[in-house]
């Protein structure tokens, strides 16, 4: 199965298969104006599961190019111009949002906020410059239970060209399917679960693959690049059959590479591993989620070749991203109180209405996609600094996400390791953390669950930065 050295990447070869290949949107240069990549939604037949399972999914194409039901990998340069055309070809609207991307608030990807629905048949032109490096990804941001459930979340690689080179690199875009016998899609969510911590998928993937395995270059470092793109799901990884350092935590890397013993993530974030092979032809390593009482099998790994005898030793820090640390000496703070709320009957919605709200944000519970009648969250002066008190009043999990600035953990009541900057907190039950952030990126920014189902049941707000 694919894995692209990155010698091979570079030289372009269009030829390798699989969805690691597709090299979409990498030869703007800066100052060029690229071409955009046409990016079909579509509806298109996937093989998911191992029993042979294929459902109807809906998914990214790249221009009329048939498709394989996943999403592209889509690769961007650091500070180089990107533009994609989104052509929607599924018969309800959709739009496509860049997480973790620090980029324009017209480029966002939030209907009603951010910019017009995007209707069936419609085309709308996203073009920006990734300022940071790293592993992010992409979703719709309009009926995202049905959207991203059925398919639509793909991984953006942000490339550096400072970054150092590793032997062979792999991207694994990690989810769940929620497939009854037969193949056919079932119910998205259930409500009482929704009001808990969310609704588990019935078919667990890698690359829309049961347990796959890659090939790698035996005794060589070998980039994994994850993410967690479940709507649900909150994965626990660790590695057997070979070490492994940690040197990014959603694409901002980590000061200090530290050895791989379980990471928890959640729905949105992202981990960068440098995993060193075995020596061995043919010995395998295995990515686990050790989450829960049965721990399973993500994807395995597969040493190919004579060893390339590398030394884990040798991996440093990828350089870091220019993200501003903020000033608390005159930082705000802004309460950010996550709540269950009483439940209401949802206002109905263009982009999808649950039906039901379960969930707040400073017990205002969001009505539905558009901003209208709610007021933003706070209103946050361009380049000055903020520190949120978040403050976890439930006993769930909860991931929550920002678009369009990053912040920093400063402390918790829960947790020792403070990670990189990132745009997802990973809140523990009845975590209380403070988080600091520069409003250095104008327009108005979502803040809310990555639960898709506490997203769209309340759990929603947004800032306004001007
Ligand atoms: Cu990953 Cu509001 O999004
Ligand atoms: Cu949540």
């Amino acid at each position: 199965m694919p894995v692209i050295s990155r010698r091979t990447f570079l030289q372009g070869s269009a030829a390798l298969g699989g969805a690691f290949a597709l090299g979409a949107g990498m030869a703007a240069r800066a100052g060029t104006a690229p071409d955009p990549q046409i990016l079909m939604a579509q509806l298109a037949e996937a093989q998911i599961a191992k029993d042979g399972l294929t459902p109807k999914v809906m998914t990214y194409g790249l221009g009329e190019a048939p498709s394989t039901g996943m999403p592209p990998v889509l690769r961007m340069r650091k500070g180089e111009p990107y533009a994609a055309r989104l052509f929607n070809r599924l018969d309800e609207p959709t739009t496509v949002h860049w997480h973790g991307l620090r980029i324009a608030n017209a480029m966002d990807g939030v209907p009603e906020l951010t910019q017009p629905y995007v209707y069936p048949g419609d085309r709308f032109d996203y073009v920006f410059t990734p300022p940071d490096a790293g592993t992010f990804w992409y979703h719709p941001h309009c009926n995202t239970l049905t959207q991203m459930g059925a398919g639509l979340t793909g991984m953006i690689v942000v490339e550096n060209p400072d970054d150092p080179t590793f032997d062979a690199e792999i991207v694994l875009n990690l989810r769940d399917w929620r497939l009854g016998t037969g193949g056919a899609f079932i119910d998205a969510f259930k409500p009482r679960d929704a009001a808990r911590g969310g609704t588990y998928g019935t078919v667990r993937t890698a690359n829309w693959q049961q347990e796959p395995t890659y090939d790698a270059p035996a005794g060589g470092l070998v980039r994994v690049r994850i993410a967690a793109t479940d709507v649900t799901r909150i994965y626990t990884i660790g590695l057997e059959g070979a070490e492994a350092k940690v040197i990014a935590l959603d694409g901002n890397p980590v000061d200090k590479p530290f050895a791989l013993d379980r990471y928890d993530f959640g729905p949105g974030q992202r981990v960068d591993l440098v995993v060193r092979m075995p020596d061995g032809e043919g010995q395998t390593v295995a990515l686990g989620n050790l989450r829960g009482s049965h721990p399973w099998t993500i994807a395995r790994f597969r040493s190919a070749g004579a060893s390339l005898k590398r030394d884990l030793r040798d991996v440093g820090p990828l350089p870091a991203n220019p993200i501003a640390e903020a000033d608390l000496s005159t930082a705000t703070r802004v309460p950010l109180e996550l709540t269950a709320t009483a439940e209401h009957k949802a206002t109905p919605s263009i982009c999808g209405s649950l039906g039901y709200t379960f969930w707040a944000i400073n017990k205002v519970p969001w009505p539905g996609d558009t901003p209208d009648p709610i007021a933003p969250i706070e209103e946050m002066k361009l380049g000055k600094s903020y520190v949120l008190e978040v403050a976890n009043r439930t006993p769930h999990a909860h991931p929550i996400h920002l678009h369009g600035l990053s912040f920093r953990i400063l402390n918790s009541n829960k947790r020792t390791f403070l990670p990189p900057p990132t745009d997802t907190i990973l809140l523990l039950p009845d975590e209380q953390a403070e988080v600091a952030l520069v409003a250095d990126n104008p327009g108005d920014w979502v803040v809310h669950c990555h639960i898709i189902e506490h997203q769209k049941t309340g759990m929603t707000g947004y800032f306004k930065v001007v």
